[in-house]
């Protein structure tokens, strides 16, 4: 039983990676990267040596400088050692500016990168260029998306000049471990489609870093691990100027000898595989379709055989879906530090976008190994599959590699450790009912949180924060609360022992600004803290990715370019303050007059009509004393509204970003907010009339809801997240027009919405998806399950919190609920007012499948036919 529980904590270490949240600080700037893994090619002196080339530190002369002048054609680099292999998915540099004495820095870079220190590779944009744009000052650090991302564990920074000069550079670099530890996969190279009877698409491998030789890729990695997943339709991409196809690697039945195509997967060590997971197309009507079945061979070294019993698995094939999915394919728990495996095709075209490996790098002998076949889903989109047969192989055919004693250490090592966590769950559990005496004490104090069934129980517990973080120092920030990486429900449900380690080590570091690595061991830090995200455009990050927006390296005035905004600066002493609107943690919105506004923004500004009166428009201000996340933050909302241009989503008019404090000037919403709205009116009747109570008809809050479907059916077609959406995000003019706003400062006058960790996290737990609580998971996806509760507060005319019989620790076993989906999670109950037709469209809001639950488009589309026009 216990190698059992072993062997599902570890197999299932690893769930495909996610590059949106794959974006964690790997440690120079805090040092968890130390001094001996930093290498350079030369040095111009002692003090500045590689190990001064840390982001945002001061340290020796304030940067790593190569000797002498840097020429065209220098190869000078910076080598750091991630001790690991790593999935790098941003760069962040900075020059020498060693407290304002510093005045050098490196205007481009090339990386180069390496699994093993000898084998050296160059990375390349998805558009063949190897060159980065890097900075044009010695201060400010400029972040770079990797796109392709880079897995290796060694990595080289080239500065690159057009003229000799001298450079220095400080780096950070971004991503999170590499648990696949696959270090090659070789393929046939994917094929061309072409007319007739199909499209122009290039499926080929088009970032494959290996060799290419007689139609034949080996030795490297490429789309197939890059995190990105290819979209239902093979011809729509989600790269910018691609071509038809590109997400997808594909090849045509019979074009290659035989009727399926063979893989060989290459690993960092000898492993102990529980799956393998494939993103494959299934555009059945266009003659793709996925695997019909797939046969892996295993071998324990590269100079071996394979082994003589290969794992088979059939897939049920779909000819009604045609949505791309993910089969998992089980691997029986066998050890390989080689895998081959033979994908069968099931019609004319096969296309994968990802394969990922879920394995143990401890290796155990089979014998031990009961032979164990997911019970969870084999494909996330709930498509049927079938095992065939999956087998073990015996323990004569196991390499005898002599580790026995090393393993017979490491499992009691295990058993203690298991001992020391079921004491500790013991102890939780005490704690636990201390505190559910005082349920509602949550908010300011150590937070303990059970997700429990029959069969389970997660404790998420943060440690405490010995130096108290004052909230002010983290007026928005968002954490994940478990580990981002579990993208994978299935994995999920087997990882639940791993949840609440992720958990208690969630607070680790979590201030980006202030990381308390006091908290956490170094490797805990870099296992599971979410520190902060690393970002260069917010929009566009979250164009590819449709995730996080929030927590962000340190981002000036300077970065934030005045082209990044693209809304004038208006003249501040031209805004008249009338009344304050409200107060929140970044500081106040005023109603002001704004003279000359109309003439400032020109023809066809979106102004409401003046009749004459002075123009009216709410300013949000930050705080004089605001520390720099608050001002990243507001920039970023500033840079985000500025690009946004939708009927029902708040217009940003101008700013006034010249100089402090910080402005940002909206349209002016004279009816307030939803939320405020609603509460004060009664239903239409004629006691309303009678009593003169201000009323709401049905049809008026049909017309509500419509009008925020279609603001969010406007976001999401940027594949902007809102994160937050609620009636008390949404304002009001006085024709009813709803315009969609959050942007914190509703965050005061609604606090008890909002769910607080150690006064770290701020989260509208009542309104998040589960895969938002549980897995830090946010998507348009979970902004629909957030509709369906806006909706809730709709048709219950504000007059209750969402499961307001619930506390927050309820509401988060309710989660855990949802997640385990057995029947006994707690539904929001259909409002007296509310059409049945309308609570089956929110109960669909709240589907436990992510993808089964309705898009805003379908949503409007449903919604839209009910109100009177
Ligand atoms: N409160 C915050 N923003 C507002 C706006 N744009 N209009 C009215 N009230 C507000």
């Amino acid at each position: 039983m216990l190698f059992y529980l072993l062997l599902v904590f570890q197999a299932n270490a690893n769930a495909q990676i996610d590059p949106a949240h794959c974006r964690y600080p790997l440690g120079m700037e805090d040092g968890r990267i130390q001094d001996h893994a930093i290498t350079a090619s030369s040095q111009w002196y002692e003090t500045t040596g590689p190990q001064y080339a840390r982001l945002n530190r001061e340290e020796g002369d304030g940067a790593w400088c190569p000797a002498g002048l840097l020429q065209p054609s220098d190869t000078q680099y910076l080598q750091v050692d991630l001790g690991q292999l790593t999935f790098l998915t941003v760069v962040g540099t900075q020059g020498r500016y060693a407290r304002n004495s510093g005045k050098e820095f490196a205007r481009m870079y090339r990386l180069n990168y390496s699994h093993d220190g000898q084998l050296w590779r160059s990375w390349k944009n998805r558009l063949g260029n190897k060159t980065m744009e890097a900075n044009d000052n010695a201060y400010v650090s400029v972040i770079k998306d990797l796109h392709p991302p880079i897995i290796s564990r060694y990595v080289r920074l080239i500065p690159v000049t057009k003229m000799p000069t001298t450079v220095c550079m400080r780096l950070e670099l971004y991503g999170c471990p590499w648990h696949d530890g696959l270090t090659s996969y070789s393929s046939p190279e994917g094929q061309l489609m072409m007319p007739p009877g199909y499209p122009i698409a290039s499926l080929n491998d088009s970032t494959y870093d290996g060799a290419h030789e007689r139609r034949k890729l080996s030795g490297g990695l490429g789309q197939l691990t890059d995190g990105v997943i290819g979209q239902d339709d093979f011809l729509v991409t989600r790269q910018y100027h691609v071509w038809p196809g590109y997400d997808y690697v594909g090849w045509r039945n019979g074009s290659l000898g035989s009727g399926y195509v063979e893989m060989e997967f290459v690993f960092d060590k000898q492993r102990n595989f529980t799956s393998m997971k494939v993103h494959s197309n299934n555009m059945f009507y266009r003659g793709v379709k996925i695997f019909s079945s797939v046969s892996c061979s295993f071998k324990p070294r590269l100079i071996a055989t394979w082994e003589a019993e290969p794992v088979e698995f059939r897939t049920v094939l779909d000819d009604r879906n045609p949505s791309a999915r993910y089969v998992t394919v089980p691997l029986g728990r066998r050890n390989a530090k080689a895998l081959r495996c033979r994908f069968h095709f099931a019609d004319v075209w096969m296309m994968f976008s990802e394969i990922s490996f879920q394995s143990a790098d401890t290796v155990i002998p089979t014998q031990i190994t009961p032979v164990v076949t997911s019970p969870w889903p084999m494909e996330e989109s709930s498509m049927p599959t079938t095992h065939k047969t999956v087998t073990n192989p015996s323990a004569k055919d196991q390499p005898d590699d002599g580790n026995t004693p090393i393993l017979i250490g490491c499992l009691v090592t295990i058993i203690l450790l298991l001992v020391v966590i079921i004491f500790l769950i013991l102890w939780c559990q005490y704690v636990c009912k201390v505190l559910e005496k005082a349920p509602r004490r949550i908010l300011e104090e150590e937070v303990t949180v059970r997700l429990s069934s029959s069969s389970d129980t997660i404790i998420l517990q943060t440690p405490p924060v010995p130096p108290r973080v004052s909230q002010m120092d983290h007026p928005y920030e968002r954490v994940f609360l478990l580990d981002p990486q579990y993208q994978d429900p299935a994995g999920l449900r087997n990882k639940l022992p791993e949840l609440s380690r992720s958990a208690e080590t969630s607070a680790c570091g979590g201030g980006y600004a202030e990381p308390d690595v006091t908290q956490c061991t170094p490797h805990q830090c870099f296992q599971s803290s979410v520190p902060h995200y690393a970002e260069t455009d917010i929009v566009s990050l979250q164009g590819v990715t449709g995730s996080n927006m929030y927590a962000v390296p340190a981002l000036t005035v300077d970065s934030l370019t005045r082209k990044d905004i693209s809304v004038a600066e208006f003249p501040r002493h031209r805004l008249l303050f009338r009344e304050k609107l409200g107060e929140g943690q970044f500081g106040e919105v005023h109603l002001c007059e704004a003279e000359g506004l109309p003439e400032f923004l020109g023809e066809g500004a979106p102004l409401p009509d003046r009749d004459g009166r002075p123009v009216l428009v709410a300013v949000k201000q930050l705080r004089a004393d605001a520390t720099n996340n608050a001002r990243n933050d507001f920039l970023k909302e500033i840079k985000i509204m500025s690009r946004l241009n939708d009927p029902n989503i708040i217009q940003l008019l101008c700013v006034c970003v010249s100089s402090d404090p910080l402005c940002m000037v909206t349209e002016y919403m004279d009816n307030g907010d939803l939320n405020m709205f609603l509460s004060q009116r009664e239903m239409e009747s004629t006691l309303t009339h009678a009593n003169n109570i201000p009323a709401v008809s049905l049809s008026d809050l049909l017309h509500m809801s419509v009008q925020i479907s279609s603001g969010m059916r406007y976001l999401a077609s940027l594949n902007f997240v809102h994160r937050d959406l609620a009636t008390r995000n949404c304002l009001l003019d006085r024709r009813l027009t709803i315009k969609i706003a959050d942007f914190g400062m509703s965050r005061n006058l609604y606090s008890s919405d909002y769910y607080r960790i150690q006064g770290r996290a701020v989260l509208p737990i009542r309104w998040m998806a589960w895969e938002s609580i549980l897995l830090g998971k946010f998507t348009t996806a979970s902004d629909v399950w957030a509709f369906g509760v806006t909706l809730w507060e709709i048709f219950t005319l504000c007059k209750e919190q969402p499961y307001s019989l619930l506390s927050d620790e309820q509401v988060i076993e309710n989660t855990g609920e949802f997640f385990r989906n057995q029947g006994r999670q707690i539904f929001l109950f259909a409002p007296l007012l509310c059409p049945p037709s309308l609570f089956e469209l929110m109960m669909r809001c709240w589907d436990r499948d992510i993808a089964d639950r309705p898009t805003f488009e379908g949503l409007y589309q449903a919604l839209r036919p009910h109100v009177v026009q």
